[in-house]
């Protein structure tokens, strides 16, 4: 395998998204990347092997050289792309081959990864010649551990027996199983909101939330470093309501330039802006593992009548003393009651208790991360808003619930989560633990109380090489490079579990001292 290729993230959870903050050009100089899509394509790769392409083939790459497939797709080893394009796709089959080939030859060229076991702190990683090898994990967003829980999975798969695989239509049209309610319940009190609604994905969720609640003469104020799905959500709303407005902020910079307090002047001075005024952030940014400073943003947003929405998606199960999120961790919480029991009814607030008095108005938030980690994703909010979700958004009107499986799931992580804190508690040990090693052995860590740990290597190549060599000594960490992070910034991403012992964090402390 060339340097590093199987190992480049995705990205999956990662910001990378400041060109998508429309005519926004970031402090950084290096954080804005060259535009590929206004670029001109490269010529056309090699044509690549007719026949099926095996792991452990040698292909040829961009510029001509041959390199391991180590984990073809299976879509290639099902059906090779013909060599000649059939005349109704030559515009298609061109444009995409050049993409390819721009990919491979810049090294992002992305290769997944096949496991042959439940996510856990050690997985089992395909090898080259098919056998599969225990290697440690430190790159999943397993917070708690729990996507491997025995009640966790055997919740879902209860669930299936009892309702089957879903009722194949949407919610409004065709009803909700029982179990979304219970969850939807259960999302409510573990966030401290009124209500909230389930999607198939965080990534919906965010493209249900600002699209149906923002309305002409709105503006949307976002953090520069929120998530893709932020980003691409308020897009959204621009184009489905024109009128809406859009600002961005440098990250977490709430005074001075480039601020949120200039934006929210800025949008006060604006004439066009007459509706209402939205500020929305990650709790908890994943790239940085830094967090949002909310009590100084609820201020300023209370004093320039703003709404503020936050993505808490890598807060839950990690941050605050239950693992509630980031408006745990600064207190903008109600505690919880009383310690929950196993099926015990939610208490369902009253329509006219206020939501959001001094606290975050609206969440997004994640089911595929520490909440069992299957996928689904959540709005959590006043009545009135999540109302307005179930009435007008069109995620909800024209898609799909949450598979039955993923509920049943996810309720019982969210149960598990608020009836052992010391999970939570166990999590925040192993942060503690993991930074100080790394510390010590004298690797640059960014200091934060969450589960993400990037180790500051600043050049692409070497975060690409360090993360290929890391995988050979047995340790699975991804290596973050330009574009995804500013250029000189290249990381590895050590992300931490309550799943592992000390012992695992060791050993990878012991791989990255053999780099
Ligand atoms: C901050 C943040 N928000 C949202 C998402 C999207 O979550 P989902 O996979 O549920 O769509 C991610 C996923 O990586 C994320 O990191």
């Amino acid at each position: 395998m060339e340097a590093g290729r199987g190992q480049q993230s995705s990205a999956d959870d990662c910001c990378h998204n400041q060109r998508y903050h429309d005519n926004y050009r970031p402090a950084t100089p290096g954080l804005h990347p060259p535009d590929a899509d206004r670029r001109p394509a490269r010529p056309p790769a090699p044509a690549r092997p007719t026949g099926n392409i095996r792991a452990g083939d040698d292909v040829p790459d961009a510029g001509g050289n041959n390199r391991s497939m180590t984990t073809a797709h299976p879509s290639a080893q099902a059906a090779p792309s013909p060599p000649h394009s059939a005349p109704h796709a030559q515009v298609f089959d061109r444009r995409a081959d050049a993409l390819l080939a721009q990919l491979d030859s810049g090294g992002l060229y992305k290769h997944l990864q096949m496991i042959g076991s439940p996510m856990d702190a050690v997985i089992k990683l395909r090898q080259r010649d098919g056998s599969f090898r225990d290697t440690l994990c430190f790159c999943s967003n397993n917070y708690l551990g729990l996507a491997n829980h025995p009640e966790v999975v055997e919740a879902g798969v209860r669930g299936l027996r009892e309702f089957g695989a879903g009722t194949a239509s949407v919610r409004f049209i065709c009803g909700t199983f029982s179990p979304h309610e219970t969850l939807e319940a259960s999302i409510a009190r573990y966030m401290g909101t009124q209500a909230s609604y389930t999607f198939v994905s965080a990534w919906t969720a965010a493209e249900a939330l600002f699209p149906t609640l923002c309305e002409p003469g709105d503006i949307i104020i976002s953090d520069e470093l929120n998530h893709a799905c932020i980003i691409d959500a308020i897009r959204l709303a621009t184009v489905v309501k024109k009128g809406v407005h859009k600002a961005v902020y440098r990250n977490n910079v709430l005074a001075g330039e480039k601020s949120l307090e200039e934006a929210l002047q800025k949008a006060r001075a604006n004439p066009d802006v007459t509706g209402q005024v939205w500020v929305v952030t990650d709790g908890v940014f994943s790239m940085e593992g830094s967090i949002a400073d909310l009590p100084t943003m609820r201020g300023l947003c209370d004093r320039y009548g703003a709404m503020l929405v936050v993505d808490d998606s890598h807060g839950h199960g990690v941050m605050g003393k239950l693992g509630r999120g980031t408006h745990e961790h600064f207190g903008m919480i109600d505690s919880l009651d009383s310690p929950p029991v196993a099926g015990e009814t939610v208490r369902q607030p009253a329509p006219d208790e206020r939501a959001a008095q001094g606290r975050v108005d609206l969440f997004t938030g994640t089911l595929g991360k520490a909440l069992g980690g299957g996928a689904g994703g959540f709005v959590a909010g006043s009545n009135r808003a999540i109302e307005l979700l179930i009435q007008r958004g069109r995620p909800t009107l024209f898609s799909n619930a949450l598979p039955i499986t993923v509920a049943c799931s996810a309720d019982k992580a969210i149960e598990i989560t608020l009836r052992e804190p010391q999970r939570v508690q166990r999590l925040k040990d192993n942060v503690a633990y993991a930074r100080t090693k790394l510390k010590d052995a004298g690797f640059e860590v960014l200091a934060s109380p969450t589960a993400i740990c990037p180790i500051i290597v600043h050049d692409t190549a070497k975060a690409i090489a360090m993360s290929k060599r890391l995988l050979e000594l047995g340790v699975f960490v991804i290596g973050f490079g330009y574009p995804v992070v500013p250029e000189g910034h290249a990381r590895l991403r050590c992300q931490i579990s309550a799943a592992h012992t000390h012992q695992h964090v060791d050993a990878l402390v012991d791989a990255l001292k053999k780099l």
